[in-house]
């Protein structure tokens, strides 16, 4: 690898113990095992998704795992899952050294009875305030991850985050290793956020389509055939019934679920449904959609989250070759640079420049 590239990620890949600071980001039903150790052992950092399991699978999946790999890989818990206290301890149990804590704000004692244990805790910082708060209550690590991401997604950009939170990290928290997940395909656009300030970088869309990616063949094809404008974010229809924005490729379940909205607003302005009720009918359509899509392969009514960076899925690929891919652009990119004195020598070339 080059000193350069070396040196960008430096504090990213000695927090996570990898060779290169790339995380795999987690993703339900997708990052199992198989996906995960593979990410791990091609010199990435992949973190496996625990979803909705009991931990008693939690704990099959970890052993799975660290049986196929040495290295380090983390675990990704949901902060409102009813087991979480369990699910730390299982965490704890089986020496897993890294917790990425996801959907929502985790409380500080929840970050340090992790940390008290021995455990990394990175979490996920949707504003500068907020991370600095949890960096405050224990965080060792921040992901921020813009709207372009696959699965739930917040309502800020990741470039905008990038500029609002990475500099003023670096000016007053240099030691808090921040990473940017959300619209990564390239390795480009890595470098770009490492030479912000992050020190590594989270793709989750980009992995997917991995030979090691157990995800359904259906669900693969439907990755490689989309582009970024299919990965669009669910619809909200009326500001009195809130939807959680998840960004997915539209499909026949993404229609029928405006019509649902529709139909359960007007039973309810009939009077057929209390708000309460409307609400969760509007909420359970989802339920169990994305293992539908992601392990029964049913792409029309199942979720098939994804981000924008769908569009540079084009083909299956070891996560080996996928990872060195985007280390080679990365490194390509820095050593054009550098020939070029400044600016994108490709461009420079092709303008006759
Ligand atoms: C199918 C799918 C499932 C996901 N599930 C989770 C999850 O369970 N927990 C989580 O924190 N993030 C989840 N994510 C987000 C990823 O971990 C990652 O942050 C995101 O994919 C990065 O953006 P990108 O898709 O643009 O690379 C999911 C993403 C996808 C595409």
């Amino acid at each position: 690898m080059s000193s350069g590239l070396n040196h960008l990620w430096k504090r990213g890949a000695e927090f996570l113990g990898s060779e290169y600071a790339i995380m795999g980001g987690a993703m339900t039903w997708v990052s199992e095992a198989n996906l995960v150790s593979g990410i791990s052992n091609a010199g990435g950092f992949g973190v496996l998704a625990c979803g909705s399991m009991p931990p008693a699978l939690l704990e099959k999946e970890i052993r799975a795992t660290a049986a196929k790999t040495a290295n380090p890989f983390g675990v990704n818990l949901i902060i409102m899952h009813s087991e979480l206290g369990s699910l730390i301890d299982t965490c704890i149990d089986n020496k897993v050294s890294h917790i990425v804590l996801a959907g929502g704000l985790p409380k500080s004692v929840t970050i340090s009875r992790i940390k008290n244990a021995g455990i990394k805790v990175i979490c996920f910082a949707p504003s500068y305030p907020i991370g600095k708060k949890l960096v405050k209550a224990g965080a060792d690590a921040l992901v921020i991850e813009g709207m372009e991401a696959g699965g739930h997604i917040g309502p800020v950009s990741t470039s905008v985050l990038a500029q609002e939170i990475l500099p003023e990290m670096t000016r007053e928290m240099p030691e808090i290793p921040v990473f940017v997940a959300g619209g990564i395909g390239r390795g480009e656009a890595m470098v770009s956020y490492l030479e912000m300030g992050a020190s590594g970088c989270q793709l989750g869309t980009r992995f997917v389509c991995a030979n090691e990616s157990i995800a359904h063949p259906s669900f693969k094809r439907a990755f490689l055939k989309a582009s970024a404008r299919d990965a669009v974010p669910s619809v909200q229809i009326d500001p009195e019934f809130p939807v959680i924005p998840v960004r997915a490729l539209a499909n026949r379940a993404s229609t029928e679920f405006i019509l649902l909205q529709r139909k359960t607003i007007e039973d309810y302005r009939a009077g057929k449904l209390d708000k309460q009720a409307a609400q969760l009918q509007i909420e359970h359509f989802w339920a169990g959609a994305l293992r539908r899509a992601v392990v029964e392969g049913d792409i029309e009514n199942g979720s098939l989250m994804a981000g924008q960076s769908v569009g540079m899925v084009t083909k299956e690929q070891s996560v080996k070759e996928i990872i060195e891919e985007l280390v080679f652009q990365a490194e390509d990119y820095l050593r054009a640079r550098k020939t070029a004195g400044a600016g994108n020598l490709k461009i420079a070339e092709k303008i006759g420049g």
